[in-house]
């Protein structure tokens, strides 16, 4: 059976709901993408990399992973910690984040080399993104890239999002040399141009494309909202445009969805061109539905 194994931070998440009440799920990128890719393929097993707390709510969240069927085997406990958790606002159809998530437990989940190697073993595809990067120390983020190149190297396909998020990184430069340094052992690459051109200056997809390619990615899929995905295949480079959406209600999540449907097509051995339709058409509906976790 495939295994593919995502790594990085899941949260609490709430959300306004009637009543001046708040409706509390969960989410974060990965998570989003491990939610998706189990109910596209549920008979694979995907499992989740992360460090939760021992408190209620990480039972509860480990217990929301769980009913997505994803494995959370590689989920370590801590006594001294909980999860991160952010806030949702709606002001005029604007949606605005609050976060707290800077002591969160997943901060730790590159401490340990034995552990990280053990999960990645004989996964069929590790993902991640640059936001599992963005919340390593930098001796854990230097642990998390030396144990996807072995992975690598023992036949993994490593997946990589960029999702460049700058509030979370010190400084410019640190976010652009770490996500440059785990592009290189990348086997695929899913930047959205919008986050690259505003961090790196790509004055259009083709450039975004053509810079993870030269740190080593084999297939690179830039995503840029409404507008044509440009992906290079490790051959050819073509375009897929995205189905036009009738009424965009939240696009949260839109890009994870999109790597999920990518991903379920192309571990199936579809070409990159499929696969970059099935994950427009993912996001299509998840963008015409309320949250991170639409039911498709
Ligand atoms: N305005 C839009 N119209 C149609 N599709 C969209 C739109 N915005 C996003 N999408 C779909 O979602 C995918 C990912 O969106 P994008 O905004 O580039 O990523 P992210 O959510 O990571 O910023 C796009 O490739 C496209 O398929
Ligand atoms: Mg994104």
């Amino acid at each position: 059976m495939k295994r593919i194994v995502f790594v990085g931070e899941c949260m609490v998440e709430m959300a306004p709901a009637d009543g001046g009440l708040y409706r509390m799920g969960f989410a974060g990128d990965t998570f989003n993408m491990a939610w998706y890719l189990a109910r596209l393929r549920p008979d694979w097993r995907v499992d989740y990399l992360t460090d939760v707390g021992s408190d209620a709510v990480s039972d509860d969240m480990i217990a929301a992973i769980a009913a997505a069927r994803i494995g959370t085997e590689h989920i370590r406990r801590h006594d001294d910690a909980t999860v991160g958790l952010y806030l949702t606002s709606l002001h005029e159809g604007e949606r605005s984040f609050a976060y707290w998530r800077g002591q969160s437990a997943a901060r730790r989940l590159a401490d340990d080399e034995t552990r990280l190697a053990a999960a990645m073993a004989r996964a069929e595809a590790v993902v991640l993104s640059g936001i599992t990067l963005a919340i390593q120390p930098s001796e854990g983020r230097n642990w998390l890239i030396s144990a996807l190149s072995r992975a690598r190297q023992d036949g993994a396909k490593v997946c990589l999002d960029p999702n460049l998020r700058p509030a979370l990184w010190a400084d410019a430069a640190e976010m652009r040399a770490a996500l440059m340094a785990a592009a290189a052992v990348s086997d695929v690459v899913w930047p959205s141009f919008s986050d690259e051109a505003a961090a790196f200056g790509d004055a259009d997809p083709a450039a975004t494309l053509e810079r993870y390619r030269k740190a080593g990615a084999r297939e690179v899929i830039v995503k840029n909202g409404g507008e044509p995905v440009l992906f290079h295949d490790g051959t050819t480079t073509g375009s897929v445009t995205p189905v036009p959406v009738a009424k965009m209600v939240d696009s949260t999540a839109a890009g994870d969805a999109f790597n999920a449907g990518w991903l379920a097509a192309r571990l199936a051995r579809k070409s990159c061109e499929a696969a970059a339709t099935q994950g427009c058409a993912l996001s299509a509906k998840v963008i015409a539905g309320r949250g991170a976790l639409v039911p498709v």
